[in-house]
Order: C-alpha cells, then sequence, then structure tokens
C-alpha cells in the first residue's frame, strides 16, 4: 500500500502511473493551485464576440478573483478587478451587460469602462493631494487575444498567449479559426456547479476515453444516428492523443472505416469550401475525418467538436472554474461559423445545448459520476490509496514518430496518456525542482 503525506509529497508518480487522491479533494492543494497555477498560467476570459460594442462586458474569473471584462469608447479590450477600491464591494452585479460606467452599489464610488475611478461622490471631502488616478480598479497586467479568444493573466512576466499555446495551435486552430470571419459565440454560456475538483474536468476532456461506452452508454444506445455514426470501439486503434509539454492535449477519434459515404459529409458542404480557405490540407484532412475530438489547454479551458446533427457540428468551448477542493463552477459557450446560415447556428446551439449544456444529456451522465468519485475519495481512508493511471505506462515512452503533425502523439487514442502527462505538468508546477 502507497501512503503520500499531503505536507511535501509526492503527489504525481508518472513512473508508476499513480496519482494521489489528496490532488482532487485537499482544500491545502487547492490554495497551492490558485497560487502557482491560477497565478501563473494565461486564463481563458470571454470571447471576443461575447462584448462586440463599445461599452458590453462580461464579469468573469481569472484564478477565483472576478474580473470585468469590457470594451471601452474606443473599442480597447479592458480587464480589471471586481472589487471597489473604497470597502471591496463588486462593483459590477451583472453576468453581462453594456454600461457607460460602472457605479458601486455600497457609496457611489464610479469607474469608466477602464476602470480609471472618476469620482467618489464625496470627492470634496478628499485631501487635496489625493492621486485619484491611483484609486482605480486594478488592471489585469496581461491581456491577448489569440483567435477570438480573450486570455488574461496575473502573471505580467508571462510569455505571449501565442507561445503559451504553442505547437499545440496546429489542433486547436481549426476549431477556433478555420473560416475568414473566425467563430462566433452563439449565446451567453451555460454556468453550473459540480461536487468535484476542477481537474476532474479537465482530465475527462484532455483524453478519458475509456468512459464514453459506460458512462454514456444511454445516449448511445438511444440515439440511432449517433450510435452509427460513432464506433468507438473500433475508431481507437485509428485515433490518437496529442500530447504537448505545456500541459495541453486533446484526444482524436476518427470515424471507423466502414461506413456509409454520407457519414463522412459531417459538415456543410458550403462550409467545407470556405475552411480550405484558412486550414492547411493536413488540418482539413484532420477535420474531415474526425468523429469528435476533445481537449484542454492547461490549466482549465476545455473544447470539444462533435455531431450533434445529421449535418451540424458544434464547437464547445468549456472552463472548469476552481471553488474549492471539491468543487467547482463550470462555464459552457456554444460557437459556430459566422459565415454559417441563421438555420445552422440555432440547430447548432438548440443541439449543443441539448447534449452539452447544464441539463445536457452527457452533460447529467458526466456530472453525476464525478461528484460520486469526489465522494467516496474524500475520506481518511480512501485518501491512502492513490488514483490509476496505469494504462499510460506502456505507451508513456513510444510516442508514434510516423505522425506527421507537431506535438507528441500516441495511439491507440484510449490509454491515459494525455491524462497522465497533463498531471505531470501540474506536478512540475506544484512542486518545481529546486
Ligand atoms: Fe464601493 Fe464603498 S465599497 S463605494
Ligand atoms: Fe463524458
Amino acid at each position: 500500500m502507497t501512503v503520500y503525506p499531503v505536507a511535501g509529497s509526492k503527489w504525481v508518480d508518472v513512473q508508476k502511473g499513480e496519482v494521489s487522491r489528496d490532488v482532487f479533494v485537499d482544500d491545502g492543494i487547492y490554495h497551492t493551485e490558485l497560487e502557482k497555477i491560477f497565478n501563473k498560467t494565461w486564463g481563458f476570459l470571454a470571447h471576443e464576440t461575447e462584448i462586440p460594442a463599445p461599452g458590453d462586458y462580461v464579469v468573469r474569473k481569472l484564478g477565483i478573483a472576478e474580473v470585468v471584462v469590457a470594451r471601452d469608447r474606443q473599442g480597447k479590450l479592458q480587464a480589471f478587478l471586481n472589487s471597489c477600491r473604497h470597502r471591496g464591494a463588486q462593483v459590477c452585479r451583472a453576468d453581462s451587460g453594456n454600461a457607460r460606467n460602472f457605479v458601486c452599489p455600497y457609496h457611489g464610488w464610479t469607474y469608466d469602462q477602464t476602470g480609471a475611478l472618476l469620482t467618489t461622490t464625496f470627492d470634496k471631502h478628499l485631501p487635496k493631494d489625493v492621486d485619484m488616478s491611483a484609486l482605480g480598479l486594478p488592471k489585469v497586467p496581461r491581456l491577448e487575444v489569440y483567435k477570438g479568444l480573450i486570455f488574461g493573466a496575473w502573471d505580467a512576466d508571462i510569455v505571449p498567449v501565442a507561445s503559451y499555446i504553442g505547437d499545440f495551435a496546429w489542433y486547436l486552430d481549426p476549431f477556433l479559426s478555420r473560416s475568414p470571419g473566425g467563430m462566433e459565440v452563439l449565446a451567453p454560456p451555460h454556468r453550473w456547479r459540480a461536487k468535484c475538483n476542477w481537474k476532474v474536468g479537465a482530465l475527462n476532456f484532455v483524453g478519458d476515453a475509456q468512459h464514453i461506452l459506460t458512462t454514456h452508454v444511454g445516449p448511445l444506445t438511444l440515439d440511432p444516428v449517433r450510435a452509427a455514426r460513432s464506433g468507438f470501439a473500433t475508431a481507437a486503434e485509428n485515433s490518437f492523443q496529442v500530447v504537448d509539454e505545456r500541459g495541453h492535449g486533446c484526444t482524436l477519434t476518427y470515424l471507423a472505416p466502414g461506413l456509409p459515404e454520407e457519414a463522412y459529409q459531417t459538415h456543410p458542404k458550403d462550409l467545407d469550401q470556405i475552411y480550405r480557405e484558412t486550414l492547411q490540407p493536413g488540418q482539413m484532412e484532420m477535420l474531415n475525418r474526425l468523429r469528435v475530438i476533445v481537449g484542454t489547454i492547461f490549466p482549465n479551458l476545455s473544447f470539444i467538436e462533435t455531431q450533434v446533427g445529421p449535418a451540424e457540428k458544434a464547437v464547445i468551448m468549456r472552463q472548469w472554474q476552481p471553488v474549492s477542493g471539491t468543487e467547482m463552477e463550470i462555464r459552457s459557450w456554444i460557437l459556430a461559423e459566422r459565415e454559417a446560415t441563421p438555420e445552422y447556428k440555432s440547430n447548432v446551439l438548440r443541439k449543443g445545448f441539448h447534449n452539452f449544456g447544464a441539463a445536457g444529456v452527457f452533460e447529467q451522465d458526466d456530472v453525476e459520476l464525478w461528484a460520486s468519485a469526489t465522494l467516496a475519495s474524500d475520506n481518511t481512508i480512501a485518501r491512502q490509496f492513490p488514483y490509476s493511471f496505469h494504462t499510460a505506462l506502456p505507451y508513456l515512452n513510444n510516442p508514434d514518430e510516423a505522425h506527421q503533425g507537431p506535438c507528441k502523439v500516441f495511439r491507440p487514442a484510449d490509454t491515459e496518456v494525455a491524462q497522465l502527462e497533463f498531471m505531470r505538468r501540474w506536478g512540475q508546477l506544484m512542486e518545481p525542482i529546486a
């Protein structure tokens, strides 16, 4: 029996293929993560199309700090802490909207769309030498846009977001920018809470092909279209996992061979033409063979593209927001190409949330089991027994050298290599070598 004490422990043992359960339930580890991971990495804040006009804003989290992401009068993106400089109240209480100024509901301090303080309403009582310009809402020190995604970072010295995503962009870009107009968020995100650690979601999306046929047996059996197209068992052999040393990863499941010809026309033909204008031939080939791709950009932004109707594929962005050692808040956005027809967008939105919204058929399957695993793991007896990632081990040092694309690629798709590599990266940041 392996016992992993919390303090000074080795939480991730890549060689043995084991990860301590503490990592998924412990509040002390959660607080360390906020400092060592969420204060040191890029975090997704919003999609540009959520705030297209001057004055538009959304309220989001960067780590666990709440920030307002706004477009100012000049059309420039701004992000600042949503906590008043007077006594800390949340200056903006709505999830999203359009505002000329932000007036704190407590005593009325008023800030503009850049977070600058305009008035305290009691300016006449301020000392003459007080510097109003130093009392604005603290800005997120780094703010960058990558293919429509707005990222922020608390670490002013972090590498540019394009370098942070690195070679993984080759796999990611076909889902963010595959048409001249780019992607568009179709509706405000669904938001809900789950009683499990944020990494459970991140790992599920980076590469947990093993849960599909058991966890989701219900919808797969009940939906004949999906069942006919899925062929997961055979497709796993032709499919693969991608691992990037920065902790990003994805699992690509290709359509099984031998299906009727029309099964391989998974996107509308007019969109297919548009993709060719933007994507490289290798990316185009990947897109056309895909049944489903799921992936995670380290640490907590995931994405999935999957069939949601006979000729509709939805792109879904997911964020696993830490709340405590055993709770997270999930946000889920549905995207489509800006050039798509209104009818196509409306189908993608409705069917996308039907599958992956807060009450989505797949979501219900997953979240119930994630909470169950957390409940069963969060006690001093269970915590003595690490989680098994053993099916990664025979493959870990054997990447597919013949593969043409960037990053490390592993076959088949239904092992735990991508999950263990995600945990390796997590361990490097949490327990840096002195
Ligand atoms: Fe905002 Fe007092 S806390 S004005
Ligand atoms: Fe699932």
